[in-house]
């Protein structure tokens, strides 16, 4: 099955990556967000599949489309059951400025193989296959990245940590700073960055920090394909998201969610396409009747990492030329 649609995964985040990245640097980011959304909907729309959101643009009453429960795909009565986790565009404020890294993103799983989480924050700590199993989110940062550093044989020096540039990590990014690591401070994107510090040859090593928490669980489909981790436990903003966050099943705030809780399912399907250009994908790139985009696409079951060049051609009349 995931083989299948992983394939048919990736024509979705690429369809909302082409209409994304038409609005880079257009100082808009609720249109990039909008189009990029409304493409990934109808593209779904196009799979065999009786898909439902658990993750998504909000809830009902505050999301036109891809909000929690919506039902989407085309289902016959032998199309399989799939819950779908969406970020139809990491990085809103990315691609308004045309700064890099903005990725569309989805998972997919069995039923029931995704966390239903509400909308609030999750404090994470993400490393790649070389350090998993190796840290713990319950001790201080600066120990848990001498233990990444043990773990892939280097000095503290010699590793690099990407932390959101918020004030609320101003005592994480000292604590890491004392270890002599090297930061990457990022405005928006945790989610790729995590993704990156599973990829050998990005030159990170870590993600640390309170970001989103459906990011978390995208994150954690990744990391099981990837072989890498996350730990994670839930930091509500507010009374409103605690209750929320209580009504689906997560009232213990200090409850450590580890990858398998976040996503358990044995069929994960993940696709992710380059919106701007990026350490991990390339941007879309245009050219005269067509676009390129650059995804990465992997299915857990068949253990397949894929990144995927595809060559769209808009115009069949004038079909582009396809270069190497
Ligand atoms: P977008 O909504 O623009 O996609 O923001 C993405 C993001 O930067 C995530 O990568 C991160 O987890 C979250 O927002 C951080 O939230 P906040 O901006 O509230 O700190």
């Amino acid at each position: 099955m995931e083989k299948l649609l992983a394939l048919e995964m990736v024509r979705v985040t690429e369809a909302a990556a082409i209409a994304s990245a038409r609005l880079m640097g257009r100082g808009d980011r609720h249109e990039a967000d909008r189009v990029a959304t409304e493409s990934m909907r109808a593209a779904m729309d196009e799979i065999e599949m009786q898909g439902t959101i658990v993750i998504g643009e909000g809830e009902r009453d505050e999301a036109p489309m891809l909000y929690i429960g919506e039902q989407v795909g085309m289902a016959g009565d032998a199309a399989p059951e799939i819950d779908i986790a969406v970020d139809p565009l990491e990085g809103t404020n990315l691609v308004a400025t045309g700064s890099a890294n903005a990725i569309t993103v989805l998972a997919a799983s069995e039923r029931g193989g995704l966390v239903h989480a509400p909308d609030t924050y999750l404090e994470k700590l993400c490393v790649g296959p070389g350090a998993a199993g190796k840290v713990d989110i319950e001790r201080p940062p600066a120990e848990n990245v001498r233990l990444i550093a043990e773990a892939l044989g280097r000095r503290t020096q010699d590793i690099t940590v990407i932390i959101l540039d918020r004030p609320r990590h101003t005592e994480l990014i000292a604590d890491v700073r004392g270890t002599g690591a090297r930061i990457k401070l990022i405005s928006d994107g945790d989610l790729s960055a995590a993704i990156s510090c599973a990829v050998q040859g990005t030159g990170v090593h870590a993600v640390m920090g309170i970001g989103g928490a459906p990011e978390g669980v995208i994150t954690a489909a990744a990391m099981r394909c990837l072989g890498g981790e996350i730990q994670a436990r839930f930091r509500y903003r507010n009374d409103e998201e605690r209750a929320r966050g209580a009504r689906m099943g997560h009232g213990d705030e200090r409850r450590i969610y580890r990858t398998e809780d976040l996503a358990s399912g044995e069929h994960l399907v993940f696709a992710a396409t380059g919106v701007t250009p990026g350490d991990l994908l390339e941007g879309v790139r245009f050219f005269g009747g067509g676009a390129r985009t650059h995804s990465l696409v992997m299915a857990y079951q068949t253990k397949t990492v894929r990144f995927v060049d595809t060559v769209h051609m808009f115009d069949r009349e004038r079909p582009p030329s396809v270069r190497l």
